[in-house]
C-alpha cells in the first residue's frame, strides 16, 4: 500500500472578521508520498500559508482532515499538537526565524533540546547538518555574520533537526537572488533524496518550483492544477 508522508481531505478555512467572512481554502484535497519534493504556486491570497500552517498543525481547518505519517492529526488534542510538530514537521520561512543571539550551531540546536534531545547528541547531530548544507565553517557565527544564502542553509538544517515527516517551507528562497535560490533548492533537493524527507515549497520564483518535481498551482482557495516540473533530472538537461 502506499504510503502518504502528507494527505489532506476536504480542508476548508474560514476566517470570521467581524461580519465578513474569508474563505482561505475552499476544499483542497491533497496526497504527498514519502520522499516528496514539491512546490506550490499561486498568487497572493491564494491561500498557501493557509495551507502550509494547517498542514504544519499551526492552524487548525474549519473542516477537513490532515493525516502526517498515517496519523490523523486533526483528531488530536490542542495539549498534543506541540510534540507532533516538533516529531513530525520541520518549518522553513522567508524570514528564516533565526535567532539572532544564539549561533548557527546553537540555532540548529534548539529544536532538539525542545525534544529533550541530551545535549552532547544534540551538538553532534547539529554539526553532521551544518555540515550536510556546507557549513561546518560557519557553525559559531551569530546570523547576522552569515549571508542570506547561509542564513537559509542554517534554516534548512534546523527544520531537519528532528528527522521531520515533511518540511514545510513557505517561501524560504524569498528573500535570494536567483542564483542564490536555485543553490539552496538545489541542496534542499539533495537532503530530501539522502533523508527520504518529504518538501513542500511554497514559492513565487518560477525558477525554483520547476527544479521540483511537481508544482501544484492554487486559486481562491483550491488546487486548480498539478503540473509536472522539470525536476532536477530537467535541471541537468539544460544545463
Ligand atoms: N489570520 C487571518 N485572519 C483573517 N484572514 C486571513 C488570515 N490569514 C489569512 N487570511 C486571508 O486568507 C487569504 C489567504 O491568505 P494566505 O496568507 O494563505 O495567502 P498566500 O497565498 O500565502 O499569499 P502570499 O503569496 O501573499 O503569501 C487571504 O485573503 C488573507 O487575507
Ligand atoms: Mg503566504
Amino acid at each position: 500500500m502506499q504510503q502518504w508522508s502528507v494527505r489532506a481531505e476536504s480542508l476548508t478555512k474560514v476566517y470570521k472578521m467581524g461580519k465578513n467572512e474569508v474563505h482561505a481554502l475552499r476544499g483542497v484535497d491533497l496526497e504527498l508520498e514519502e520522499g516528496a519534493f514539491v512546490s506550490i504556486m499561486g498568487r497572493s491570497g491564494s491561500g498557501k500559508s493557509t495551507l502550509l500552517h494547517i498542514l504544519g498543525c499551526l492552524d487548525r481547518p474549519t473542516s477537513g482532515r490532515v493525516y502526517l505519517g498515517g496519523e490523523e492529526v486533526t483528531a488530536l488534542a490542542q495539549r498534543v499538537l506541540p510534540r507532533v510538530r516538533r516529531e513530525k514537521v520541520g518549518f522553513m520561512f522567508q524570514d528564516r526565524n533565526l535567532i539572532p543571539t544564539l549561533t548557527a550551531l546553537e540555532n540548529v540546536m534548539l529544536p532538539m533540546k525542545y525534544a529533550r534531545v541530551p545535549r552532547q547528541a544534540a551538538r553532534g547531530r547539529a554539526e553532521q547538518l551544518l555540515s550536510w548544507v556546507g557549513l561546518s565553517d560557519r557553525a559559531r557565527h551569530l546570523p547576522a555574520e552569515l549571508s542570506g544564502g547561509e542564513q537559509a542553509r542554517v534554516a534548512l538544517a534546523r527544520a531537519l533537526a528532528n528527522a521531520p515527516t515533511v518540511v514545510l517551507a513557505d517561501e524560504p528562497t524569498g528573500a535570494l537572488d536567483s542564483q542564490t535560490a536555485a543553490e539552496v533548492v538545489a541542496l534542499m533537493h539533495r537532503l530530501n533524496r539522502e533523508s527520504g524527507t518529504t518538501f513542500l515549497i511554497v514559492t513565487h520564483d518560477p525558477l525554483v518550483a520547476q527544479r521540483t518535481d511537481r508544482i501544484y498551482h492554487m486559486m481562491d482557495g483550491k488546487i486548480t492544477r498539478v503540473e509536472k516540473a522539470a525536476g532536477e533530472a530537467g535541471q541537468e538537461a539544460v544545463r
